[in-house]
């Protein structure tokens, strides 16, 4: 009898186990693709139509300045309502902000503090974030065990910590090293039932969650450019009714007296072209489907924790299903200073052209991946296969 034949599966047919590619996502962006991009959370990826938006906007700009710019507070309000629209969000509530750090600076500058009162962030905080905190007030930091097994144990750790002068508490919504569900909308709640302001960090949430703003935050902002396909340098801040009128825009400008939202948006002669462009971002993520966006960025970054997972001395960090990040654990010795992390980390981009991200800890940092519609699995088993020979040199160079 003859050998039936055997035919290598097809790149549209990946081997069983292997979560699909995402049909056309390649093609919506211009990455380099000698590179494996996965590290869609720090900087996000503009896929082209949302490019294409925005230089129209810059070429019409260019060509009438006057017109443009006295139509900017009108496009802006609409542009606003878009994204309100998208994200389930009061538009009156909502402003335009250059990033995340911005967001938190406008919000902490809003709050009402007393000699004494202290501000409680977490040891999983982004430090610019932080920073803004500890600018405003002293800060309590919450050391969460990132192997706390579910947002009950992050939310009883967090409430454990109040002080009777905790007045804010600033929370990562999801957080960026260890991919982690923090601000939980139980965790608000309690928080709210305190007394305590909740300012909520939700850089990575708009186009990963379904509903980024289902906690109910007295404050909260998000990117845009992140996974929301947005241009660069745009984000949104979410101000609750009773806080609107103390939100005072960082710098004054002639929009001022118009108060929240117009008054923080406006920067007199500033590019508002990817403002303009973002809610292209995230109309294009409904039209691919949301939901299937969603899953197959989440299924690709259980992937390629999975293969990382296999590699000894990687421990997988806790998770939350549905996330398109996951973080795990380095072996001692790797990564436990910023600059040992950063080493790593360029040597990676350099040597095997891989991007991921890397972060410090002592005992040991950690590596987070990301799934996007442009990945394919093929690119995790690659840094999988190779990581290995890197960690030993990272622990011989500590
Ligand atoms: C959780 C978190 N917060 C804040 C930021 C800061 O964002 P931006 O640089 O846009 O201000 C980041 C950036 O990666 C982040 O991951």
């Amino acid at each position: 009898m003859p050998e039936p034949t055997r035919s290598a599966p097809s790149p549209a047919e990946p081997p069983a186990g292997h979560p699909a590619g995402f049909p056309g996502g390649p093609a919506l962006f211009r990455l380099d693709p000698r590179v494996a991009h996965l590290n869609h959370g720090s900087f996000g990826a503009v896929p082209l139509p949302v490019q294409e938006t925005q230089a129209a906007l810059r070429a019409e700009a260019h060509a009438d300045p006057d017109a443009f710019f006295l139509s900017v507070p009108d496009r802006l309000a609409a542009a606003r309502a878009r994204i309100a629209a998208h994200l389930a969000a009061d538009p009156d509530g909502l402003a335009f902000v250059s990033n995340a750090t911005e967001g938190a600076n406008l919000a902490l500058d809003a709050v009402p503090l007393a000699d004494g009162d202290e501000i409680l962030v977490t040891d999983h905080g982004y430090g610019t974030v932080v920073a803004a905190a500890a600018r405003r007030a002293p800060v309590t930091t919450v050391a969460l065990d990132p192997h706390l097994p579910d947002e009950d144990a992050v939310r009883e750790t967090v409430l454990a910590a109040l002080t009777p002068r905790t007045r804010v508490a600033v929370l990562d919504h999801i957080s960026s090293p260890t991919a982690r569900i923090i601000a939980s909308p139980r965790l608000l709640a309690d928080l709210r039932e305190r007394g305590v302001t909740t300012v909520v960090d939700g850089a990575h949430a708009p186009g990963m969650l379904a509903h980024p703003l289902a906690g109910g935050a007295d404050f909260w902002f998000g990117n845009l450019h992140k996974w929301g396909y947005a241009p660069s340098g745009s984000a949104v801040l979410a101000v609750a009714p009773q806080h609107r009128p103390r939100v005072r825009a960082l710098v004054p400008s002639w929009e001022d007296h118009h108060g929240f939202p117009r008054s923080v948006e406006n920067r007199a002669t500033a590019d508002y072209t990817g403002w303009l462009a973002a809610p292209d971002g995230l109309d294009l993520i409904e039209r691919l489907d949301a939901a299937k966006v969603r899953a197959h960025n989440s299924a690709l970054a259980a992937h390629g924790a999975a293969l990382l997972a296999d590699i000894p001395g990687l421990t997988p960090l806790p998770h939350t299903d549905g996330l398109a990040m996951r973080a795990l654990l380095l072996p001692p010795g790797v990564a436990e200073t910023p600059d040992g992390a950063r080493a790593l980390r360029e040597e990676l981009a350099a040597r095997l052209r891989v991007r991921v991200l890397i972060w410090p800890r002592q005992g040991g940092g950690g590596i987070r991946v990301c799934g996007q519609i442009y990945n394919r699995p093929g690119e995790y088993a690659r840094l999988a296969a190779a990581l290995p020979e890197y960690l030993g040199r990272a622990v011989s160079r500590a």
